[in-house]
């Protein structure tokens, strides 16, 4: 059980539960056409073990069950994706019933259950078809996303409480573009600088076609680490200055500021690779937004490593307990992300968009209703020192399909037995339909 109250958030605050599309849904025979995450963990040594969404946690067949687990937690809203190539499966062009009937039912599943829908446009799975046109390295992917958007507007935007349009970018443009992690796994300069603007480009064009349609509510899902200097040495002190520009600073001030961090747009390296002109475009990066999601996990721990041309930095080892991705567990660094965005960037709504931890497998969790119970706090305590926080979502509902880490990484309140699909609720799910069906 978790030691703090749902009335200690105040009346107005939504709990939640987040998943993704491809890493929980399979159901890939409707007529869905493939995604890059189909080829990329097609390709081996990618992925561990050679795991594919091809399954995944059957939620395409089973949501009445898993909004039912919902339900049941007493959770007030759930935060799902998306498939675009389920909706569109050449990315663009001719448009997938079957997919099309798939989110009325979920959508209308979740509003039977009293379950407000909070979406995801992008959480990852680019139809393929784009990919072969260059993908996030083609600027033409903002005009597809927005005409995407649109769909998504006209057939579910009444229905949708909250609508963010990516979820994290720098794992969309970085991750995958200079670090080669995950799909489509470039390891390539040009590729990332392009992807990280035509990302937050396609982001702005998307929140426009939304706006056309009529669609309230919406927001962007960033990923924000805090960044922390391994020592206080001038040259770590420098290192994480770039390292924060990389991973928090080029988003924020991206979005809510309609500029790049000088640290990055004067490096040479770097610059020499963003598409021409892209200053023009600030004003689409920048749309005014109604709410901003920030997923949370741990910090960044930044050393100098001047050998390194371009961008002299490397993650450090820090000290902390780890969870079993290897990430720190550092609560106090969700409460010092918060407080800053607050004071520095916007007094839009933030919400926890994603926060939650790997743990071996079993339904006995108690590292992680511990985890659970210190993040909460956290939130507490930026809402204590004026962070606007209104509500919080849970990573993941079901120990699913965890990306390159595959099936092996599980960060579910339910445990899902992937031979035979059952679901097992762990302590830690107990935990929150303890807190949130007290409402004392
Ligand atoms: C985030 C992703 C989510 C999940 C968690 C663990 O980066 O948005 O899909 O993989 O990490």
């Amino acid at each position: 059980m978790f030691s703090i109250s749902r009335s200690d958030f105040g009346p107005d605050f939504t709990f939640g539960a987040a998943t993704a599309a491809y890493q929980i849904e399979g159901g890939q025979t409707d007529g869905r056409g493939p995604s890059i995450w189909d080829s990329f963990s097609a390709t081996p040594g990618n992925v561990q073990n050679g795991d594919t969404g091809r399954d995944a946690c059957d939620h395409y067949n089973r949501w009445p069950a898993d909004l039912d687990l919902i339900r049941d937690g007493g959770f007030d809203a759930y935060r799902f994706s998306f498939a675009w190539p389920r909706l569109i499966p050449e990315g663009t062009g001719a448009i997938n019933q079957a997919g099309l009937d798939f989110y009325d039912r979920l959508i209308d599943g979740m509003l039977a259950r009293g379950i407000k829908p909070y979406a995801t446009l992008y959480h990852w799975d680019l139809p393929s078809a784009l990919q072969d046109k260059g993908g996030w390295m083609n600027r033409d992917i903002a005009f597809w996303l927005g005409d995407y958007a649109s769909l998504i507007g006209q057939k579910f935007g009444d229905r949708l409480h909250a609508t963010a349009t990516i979820n994290e970018p720098w794992c969309v443009a970085f991750l995958s573009h200079f670090l080669g992690i995950h799909a489509p796994g470039y390891r390539d300069i040009r590729a990332a600088a392009r992807a990280m603007h035509h990302v937050l480009l396609a982001h702005g064009t998307a929140i426009d076609a939304l706006r056309a349609e009529g669609v309230k509510n919406l927001g962007i899902v960033l990923n924000l680490e805090k960044s922390e200097p391994a020592t206080q040495s001038p040259e770590d002190v420098a290192a994480t200055d770039i390292g924060d520009a990389l991973f928090n600073r080029w988003y924020l001030d991206g979005v809510l500021k309609g500029e790049y961090p000088e640290a990055l747009t004067g490096n040479d390296f770097f610059a020499q690779h963003l598409p021409a002109g892209y200053e023009k475009d600030m004003d689409v990066v920048s749309r005014p937004l109604d709410w901003l999601g920030i997923n949370y996990y741990t910090r960044g721990l930044y050393k100098s490593a001047p050998e390194q041309l371009g961008f002299p930095i490397a993650q450090a080892k820090g000290d902390l307990e780890t969870t079993e991705m290897g990430w720190e567990i550092y609560p106090q660094g969700l409460t010092d992300l918060l407080v800053r965005v607050s004071n520095d960037y916007t007094k839009i709504p933030l919400y926890v968009t994603e926060n939650g931890m790997a743990e071996v497998e079993g339904d006995s969790d108690p590292r992680r209703v511990d985890y659970y119970e210190a993040h909460l706090k956290a939130v507490l305590n930026a809402r204590a020192a004026g962070a606007d926080v209104r509500g919080y979502f849970a990573w993941s509902l079901l120990d699913n399909y965890e990306w390159a880490e595959g099936y092996n990484k599980r960060f579910g309140l339910v445990h899902v037995d992937y031979a035979t699909q059952a679901r097992t609720p762990k302590a830690s799910f107990r935990a929150f339909q303890g807190l949130l069906h007290n409402t004392k």
